[in-house]
């Protein structure tokens, strides 16, 4: 967000905005400290100041001790209760603990709070709110995977623990001590992941306000004294054992933070664990943060953060780079990995979390199995509230961490078909004739694009279902003409209702109860686009439903089938509120503070409109498509996200990479940055390189601030427009290519764009490495240019295959684990194909994806260096709009080329009988789709002379005609086969 546009609306809300700003600190001033650092976040102050103590004291040991007695094991699943001793009298608090041991091979640990489950707690300020930890969390986020191990097996238990072996042939293992509590989970006897390892578990125990004499007011906000703490206090500890040191309650039961107050009606009550990565120097994921895959170390140090990572949905404009900050949206799953092993954890909680890093040699613990001199990674997990509920996965490979997560929290959509072209936005296209306009323009540049966006302006004064009459007369009329080139329009609809009196939509919110509550439990109201506003509560069915009927053609008039919609402030962006967010202390349905499902939110509301876009008219079964700003764990099942307002700078180009990657890598992989930036004006170099990498985004929009200058792709001149042009194609050709990673994403998971570590988890020299990566199956290695004035890149190559440049089929000269310099003038992206793949594209350029749905198919084959390894692919197509894939309409096919057989051929994917599906009309008509043309890159030299390939396919065999272009300075040979006469979706084989 972000204002002081041109619009008459602007200069109002400014007026708005300075007349309230005595009581706010207005949108425009965002900047990084109004969002907390730890030491202003009481609960993460208290938790670092007990670690900082606990680490320092020579033999702290954690008052967490399992009671052994109370505790079962049945059918895969421990539950006992764990003690926390809480004083020196050794009274102790009740936390109930169920151990799961899931048929995936995934464990998981939850801890609760016997006094809350019970609800014998009382509540502050005659708050009603509930009184137990937030225990629906799994209810948004699993939609799978949790059927219990029955055969995990007690291996050993006496009095002091107990070892469950669990998984794929009983190869996971883990070691519950009772006394102090930890667990160590070992794969083929070796530690892995250790819990409460460094004694750091802490579960803030509800108890009675004790009224004190008044302290003196300190400066600024309270919880600073948490720092003070770390600084002081927990130094000259360094001798004593025994239990924590006194406690600082100054935030226990209220909290302030930039002149707004949280009144904490069930007090202190956070969450903590520390868990080792034993053996690992790696950890990727918990984004979304603006900084390197691998994630750094976050307790100070060269080079390292001060600052925990920090998950708390916010509206964070212009971030900063490099940083632990929090951004938009969160994904609290964690893998780290080493030469050979991935193992990972999920952290299943969606209130505030911070995440302390810290890597180093196992010092407490230095004979630690067969890793004795190895670095490890500890981290420590805090959350204000909730349940401690944690899934462990052992991997081994980071494949298998993604397929375990994704299990749980459900894949990717497949999307619609148009979502993976081009979208065409900015803040805002604000006319009909605009609109047309550049829709004009775009087929006049033979630019390809799919989608034209609508931000907040199109609507009557931020009223959203309605339509500014004067800009947007007829809205219908220019989605049909859209339409009639199979385009799409996006219309942005946020979750802020704007409060005024002759609002229906507002109006029907108020009377049927579905805003967000106040802490008093009154409706909800606070500041975001439209001046005051109210929140649609997504948490609540009935709102859900209700928000459903909204997006009916007949109601939200207008639109038609080709519109799809943006969500955007969904955090929830209160510009007054803490932190640009709601008050924590605010109410949900069922009663659950606000405090407890903030980081869920941005979810509950695009789930809301996927649903919604079902739902538009009865009969009408299309793929939804939802662009969201915020996420957690889960939202891949129904939406794209991208990275939110980042800068026209090369700084924000070099940092999207490894932010795209990370999405991928945490089960999200449907995503993309701003192409060309959101703020400001990116000269023509840097826009012309962002188009290079959006075309490596799995989501790739360009977008513009409202101030910023006017920046479509065509009206750059000489020689950026054909520069554009040319990677808007190559999107467009390879579309096949990224329908087939969408596909295997939503199969299993895996991301679409991924990372060197990911694709190759034996060479260490790449596991850092977030700035190329290989695109789906294809084979396709990118390292696109994020400098300015760069005119090469250095490409460092994972292994001893082949590469070819993918526009000149140079063989790259290298070896495996070399590091080769490419040139890179502007108008070139650095690309190569592996040897040993097998890739699909559409060649005839067309003005959208679906001006091309009938095109016939071009294969490129990467031959392999060795020829007796063949090159692989295969190509997934469906109708790219419906849900009749899921009835087996869809064709996939893998491609085998084998050079010493001399052969080529297709087959299903899957080994389905081609007989055994009833074609629809889609297959009936893709019966007409085949394949052009053949490239065999790296072609075999013995192929000299031979003009022609025999082709075999449904009982027939012919001859198709094949050039040959020997190997050449540097240039691999190649060869052309041209007019297969083969279906797409048949069996065949061509016989060189
Ligand atoms: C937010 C979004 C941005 C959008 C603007 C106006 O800042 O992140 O993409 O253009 O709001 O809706």
């Amino acid at each position: 967000m972000h204002l002081s546009g041109s619009l008459s609306s602007w200069t109002a809300y400014l007026g708005l905005l300075s007349a309230l700003s005595a009581t706010f600190a207005p949108a425009v001033a965002v900047k990084e400290h109004d969002f907390k650092k730890c030491h202003q976040s009481g609960f993460c102050a208290r938790n670092r100041a007990f670690a900082d103590h606990a680490l320092a004291a020579s033999s702290w040991e954690s008052p967490y001790n399992i009671l052994a007695d109370a505790g079962s094991f049945k059918d895969g699943q421990y539950q006992g209760v764990v003690l926390k001793t809480i004083n020196d009298a050794g009274e102790t608090v009740r936390l109930p603990i169920t151990i799961s041991f899931l048929e995936s091979g995934t464990a998981r640990v939850t801890v609760d709070e016997e006094k809350r489950q019970k609800g014998e707690i009382e509540l502050r300020h005659n708050s009603k709110a509930r009184k137990e930890r937030y225990n629906e969390a799994e209810n948004w986020v699993i939609v799978g995977g949790l059927a219990l191990d029955k055969a995990a097996k007690v291996e050993q238990e006496d009095k002091t623990q107990l070892t469950v072996k669990y998984g794929p042939s009983s190869k996971f293992e883990a070691v519950i001590k009772f006394s102090p509590f930890s667990i160590d989970f070992k794969r083929d006897g070796q530690s892995h992941i250790k819990f409460n390892e460094q004694g750091l578990l802490n579960v803030e125990h509800w108890r009675p306000k004790v009224d004190k004499p008044a302290e003196p007011e300190k400066e600024d906000d309270a919880a600073d004294s948490g720092n003070e703490d770390e600084n002081n206090e927990g130094k000259e500890d360094k001798e004593t054992k025994e239990e924590p040191k006194k406690e600082d309650e100054s935030t226990w039961w209220e909290e302030s933070f930039g002149g707004n107050t949280d009144t904490k009606p069930r007090g202190p009550e956070s969450v903590a664990l520390d868990i080792s990565f034993i053996g690992y120097e790696h950890v990727f994921g918990i984004p979304s943060h603006a900084g390197p895959l691998s994630l750094k170390q976050t307790r100070g140090g060269d080079g390292n953060y001060q600052e925990p990572y920090r998950m708390y949905n916010a509206d964070v404009f212009e971030y900063i780079l490099d940083s632990p900050m929090t951004l938009y949206g969160s994904i609290p799953f964690m893998q780290a990995h080493r030469k050979d092993s991935s193992v990972g954890v999920f952290w299943l909680n969606a209130a505030e979390t911070w995440v302390d890093i810290t890597k180093g040699k196992d010092a407490k613990n230095p004979m630690a199995l067969g890793v004795k001199s190895k670095t490890s990674t500890h981290t420590h997990w805090m959350s204000e509230s909730g349940l401690l509920d944690v899934f462990v996965f052992l991997g081994p490979t980071p494949k298998d961490l993604t397929a375990k997560f994704t299990e749980l929290t459900g894949t990717t959509a497949m999307p619609q078909e148009f979502a993976i072209g081009y979208h065409q936005c900015r803040w805002n296209y604000i006319s009909e004739d605009d609109v047309k306009e550049v829709d004009r323009k775009m087929d006049k540049f033979k630019m390809p694009y799919d989608v034209i966006w609508l931000d907040i302006e199109y609507s009557d004064d931020k009223k959203y279902f309605a339509w500014d009459k004067h800009s947007f007369p007829n809205p219908l009329d220019m989605h049909k003409q859209l339409d009639s080139r199979g385009r799409k329009i996006v219309t942005i609809n946020d979750p802020h209702i704007k409060n005024v009196d002759n609002y229906p939509v507002v109006q029907e919110l108020k009377s049927k109860g579905f805003g967000v509550l106040n802490k008093d439990g009154n409706i909800f109201e606070g500041w975001c686009w439209p001046g005051s506003s109210h929140w649609l509560d997504a948490f609540n069915p009935a709102a859900r439903e209700w928000w459903a009927s909204l997006f009916n053609y007949d109601k939200f008039k207008g639109t038609m089938e080709n519109t799809f919609i943006w969500n955007d402030m969904n955090e929830p962006s209160v510009f007054n509120g803490p932190e640009t967010t709601m008050p924590k202390d605010n109410l949900h349905h069922g009663n659950w503070e606000h405090r407890d499902v903030h980081n869920l939110n941005g979810m509950t509301f695009h789930n809301a409109t996927y649903h919604a876009l079902l739902s538009r008219k009865p009969g009408e079964l299309r793929r939804p498509f939802v662009l969201t700003r915020s996420f957690f764990a889960g939202s891949q099942r129904a939406a794209a996200m991208w990275t939110g307002d980042n800068q026209a700078d090369w700084g924000h180009l070099a940092a999207s990479i490894p932010m795209v990657l990370s999405q991928g890598i945490s089960g999200f992989p449907f995503s993309g940055a701003d192409v060309g930036g959101f703020f400001g004006n990116p000269d023509k170099d840097l826009l012309t390189r962002w188009y290079q990498v959006g075309a490596f985004n799995p989501f790739f929009r360009a977008h513009a601030h409202i101030d910023a200058r006017r920046r479509e792709p065509y009206l750059h001149g000489e020689p950026y427009t054909t520069i554009i042009s040319a990677a808007l194609r190559l999107r467009y050709s390879l579309l096949p290519s990224w329908y087939t990673a969408f596909r295997h994403a939503h199969l299993d998971g895996s991301p679409i764009i991924k990372p060197m570590f990911y694709t190759h988890p034996s060479e260490e020299a790449g596991f850092a490495l977030d700035d190329q990566f290989f695109v789906g199956t294809t084979g396709l290695l990118a390292k696109p240019v994020v400098e300015k004035d760069k005119t090469s890149v250095d490409i460092w190559i994972p292994d001893g295959e082949a590469y070819y440049d993918y526009f000149t089929y140079d063989v790259i000269p290298t070896a495996k684990g070399k590091t080769v310099t490419l040139d890179a003038p502007l108008e070139k992206i650095p690309l190569l194909m592996r040897g040993g793949h097998i890739f699909a594209r559409r060649d005839i350029p067309r003005r959208s994806s679906a001006l091309m749905k009938w095109d016939d198919y071009t294969l490129v084959v990467a031959a392999s260096k060795d020829a007796k390894t063949p090159a692989e692919g295969d190509l997934y197509v469906d109708d790219g709009d419906s849900f009749d894939f899921q009835q087996g309409q869809y064709i996939h096919r893998r491609f085998v080329f084998d050079a010493a057989a001399k052969t080529l051929s297709s087959v299903d994917y899957e080994g389905r009988d081609s007989e055994a599906v009833k074609e629809g009309e889609w297959m009936k008509k893709m019966r007409s789709v085949g394949v052009d043309k053949v490239i065999i890159v790296g072609a075999p030299a013995s192929w000299a002379g031979k003009k022609t390939v025999t082709v075999e396919s449904e009982g027939k065999t012919w001859e198709a005609k094949m050039e040959f272009t020997p190997a050449e300075k540097g240039r691999a040979a190649f060869a052309v086969v041209r007019k297969l006469g083969v279906r797409i979706g048949a069996d065949w084989k061509v016989v060189f």
